[in-house]
C-alpha cells in the first residue's frame, strides 16, 4: 500500500505511531498500522517477546499476521523496543493495547498494566503527541487516565488523549483491524479527533462509520458489545436445556429465529459455550464495575448468562458418563481444546476445562487440537497430547468434539469406525450431521438435543 502523507497538526507529515503491548491486540495493531503506511514501533516490557517479534516470530497463532510482521520488518516500517524513552521522543501517536485480565479471586479487571503503561508514557513523552487507549477497560478509566497524564507529563509538552476501543476477533484480527465495521473514538478535543481521523483515513475513505463520542460512551460500547454477544450465546444455550429435556432441534430453532432480521442468526450456535480472553472476563468486569457504581441490579442478568455458559460444560461431562458409563479408566478422545477454531488460545477455554474435568474424574484423556496442543499442555501437562485426530481416537470408548475446527466438522464415520473401541460420540459444537453418524451405527449426542442411550447400550450398562 502506498505511503499516505497527510496533514498532521498543521504540518504535512505522517504521524509516527507507537503501540504499547504486543499481545493479540497490540501486535496486530502495530503490524496493521505499518501495512497502512505508517512508521511504527511496538513496545513491550518483556524483552523475550521483543526479541522474537524483532526476528519476525509471532508468539501466538493468528492467520495473516506472521506475513504482515515479516513484510514490515523488511520494509523497515515496523520495529520493536522495550524503551519508553525511545518511543516518547519518537512517536506522535501512542496506542495503548496492554491486557486487562480478570483479577485473581475477583470479578474486577486488573488495571495494573494499563495504569503502568500510561504513567510511563506520560513521564517519557518529550514531544507534543496523542495517547490513545485501546484496551477494554471499566467505564471511568479514560477520564482517570487523562488526568493521570496531565499530572505526570513534562510541563513543556502537550498531550492529547482519546479512547478508541478495539473490536477485533481472534482468527480475523488482521481483517477486523484493516477493515473494521466501525471506529469508535472517545475524545474531548477537536485536534486529537483530527489526529485519529488521519490515522484511520483509509478506513474512513472506505465509508467505515467513524463515531466520535465522549470517553464514557466509547468505553461502554466495547463492554456492551461483548455483554450482548455473551447473552446471545447463553440465550440459545438456555433453550438447549429445554430441548434436551422435552425434545426439539436446537439448530432448527436457531435457524428459524435467525431469519428474523431483528434477531439474526450469528452468535446463535448452541454448544459448549463461550470462552477466550475477552467475553468471560468482560462480563464479569462489567458486573464488578456497576456494583462499584451502586448499580448492582442493572447487570445482574449477566451472572445468569455466565452460569448458563458454565452449565454447558457440566452437561458435556454428564453426557460422557451417560454414554460411556463411569469415567474411571475410560479412554476419551478430545477433538479441540482452543476456545474457538483458527486460534491457539486456550484462555478460559470450555473445551480444555471439559478435558481437564474428565481427567479428574479418572478418564484417560487423549487430546488433539490443530494449533492448541502446546498452550494446553502448559496448563494441563497430564493429558495425553497427540498429533492427529485419528491418533487421538485410537481405542477410544468415547469421542468428544469440543472446538469446531473444520477438520473435525469434515470427519465422517468411516474415518473413525475401525479405530475406536466403542462408537460413542458427543458433538459439543453442533457441527456434525447426526443422522449420518447414527446410520453408521454410532451412538451420538449433541448439545441441545434430547439424548436417550440406545437399548443395546442400556442393557450392557445394566449387566455391568
Ligand atoms: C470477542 C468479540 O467477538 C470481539 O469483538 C472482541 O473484540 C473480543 O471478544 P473473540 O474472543 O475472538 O472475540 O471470540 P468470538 O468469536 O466472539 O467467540 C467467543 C466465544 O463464543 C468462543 O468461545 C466461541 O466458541 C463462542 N461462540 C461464538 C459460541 O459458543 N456460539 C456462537 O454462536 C458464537
Amino acid at each position: 500500500m502506498a505511503r499516505s502523507w497527510r496533514h498532521f497538526q498543521g504540518e504535512t507529515v505522517s504521524p509516527r505511531i507507537s503501540v504499547i503491548g504486543t499481545g493479540y491486540l497490540g501486535a496486530t495493531h502495530a503490524a496493521c498500522m505499518a501495512e497502512l503506511g505508517f512508521e511504527v514501533i511496538g513496545l513491550d516490557i518483556d524483552q523475550n517477546k521483543i526479541n522474537s517479534l524483532s526476528r519476525g516470530e509471532l508468539p501466538f497463532h493468528e492467520p495473516e499476521l506472521p506475513e504482515l510482521l515479516l513484510k514490515h520488518i523488511s520494509t523497515g516500517r515496523l520495529r520493536f523496543t522495550t524503551s519508553y524513552k525511545e518511543i516518547g521522543a519518537w512517536a506522535d501517536v501512542h496506542f495503548i493495547g496492554v491486557g486487562t485480565p480478570q483479577k485473581s479471586g475477583e470479578y474486577a479487571a486488573d488495571m495494573t498494566y494499563v495504569d503502568a503503561a500510561t504513567l510511563s508514557l506520560a513521564q517519557h513523552i518529550t514531544k507534543d503527541s496523542v495517547i490513545v487507549g485501546k484496551s477494554t477497560v471499566p467505564v471511568g478509566t479514560a477520564r482517570r487516565l487523562r488526568n493521570l497524564v496531565a499530572e505526570n507529563k513534562q510541563a513543556d509538552v502537550s498531550i492529547g488523549f482519546a479512547w478508541n476501543p478495539e473490536f477485533l476477533r481472534e482468527g480475523f484480527a488482521v481483517k477486523d483491524t484493516l477493515q473494521p465495521d466501525r471506529l469508535v473514538v472517545g475524545v474531548e478535543e477537536t485536534a486529537t479527533e483530527q489526529v485519529l481521523r488521519t490515522v484511520y483515513a483509509a478506513a474512513i475513505a472506505d465509508n467505515t462509520p467513524f463515531i466520535s463520542t465522549d470517553f464514557e460512551t466509547s468505553e461502554l460500547v466495547k463492554v456492551a458489545a461483548n455483554a450482548f454477544l455473551a447473552t446471545k450465546i447463553s440465550f440459545i444455550n438456555a433453550f438447549s436445556e429445554i430441548t434436551e429435556s422435552v425434545g426439539g432441534d436446537i439448530r432448527t430453532l436457531a435457524d428459524a429465529l435467525g431469519h428474523d432480521l431483528r434477531i439474526g442468526r450469528r452468535f446463535l450456535n448452541a454448544g459448549v459455550g463461550f470462552g477466550g480472553g475477552c467475553l468471560p472476563k468482560d462480563i464479569r468486569a462489567l458486573q464488578a464495575r456497576v456494583s462499584e457504581l451502586g448499580l448492582e441490579r442493572t447487570m445482574r442478568f449477566l451472572s445468569e448468562v455466565d452460569e448458563i455458559n458454565l452449565r454447558r460444560r457440566d452437561r458435556v461431562v454428564h453426557l460422557a458418563e451417560e454414554m460411556a458409563g463411569p469415567l474411571g479408566g475410560k479412554k476419551i478422545a478430545i477433538l479441540g481444546v482452543t476456545f474457538k477454531p483458527n486460534s491457539d488460545d486456550v484462555r478460559d477455554s470450555p473445551a480444555l476445562d471439559v478435558a481437564a474435568r474428565l481427567f479428574s474424574a479418572g478418564a484417560d484423556v487423549n487430546v488433539y487440537d490443530p494449533k492448541g496442543n502446546a498452550n494446553a499442555s502448559k496448563r494441563f501437562p497430564r493429558l495425553n497430547y497427540v498429533g492427529s485426530a485419528l491418533e487421538s481416537v485410537s481405542d477410544a470408548d468415547l469421542v468428544i468434539l469440543l472446538t469446531e475446527w473444520s477438520e473435525f466438522s469434515d470427519l465422517l464415520p468411516i474415518d473413525l469406525d475401525h479405530l475406536v473401541k466403542a462408537k460413542n460420540f458427543i458433538d459439543a459444537r453442533n457441527v456434525l450431521d447426526l443422522a449420518t453418524w447414527r446410520a453408521a451405527g454410532w451412538q451420538i449426542a449433541a448439545l441441545g438435543h434430547k439424548f436417550e442411550s440406545e437399548p443395546a447400550f442400556a442393557s450392557e450398562m445394566a449387566l455391568s
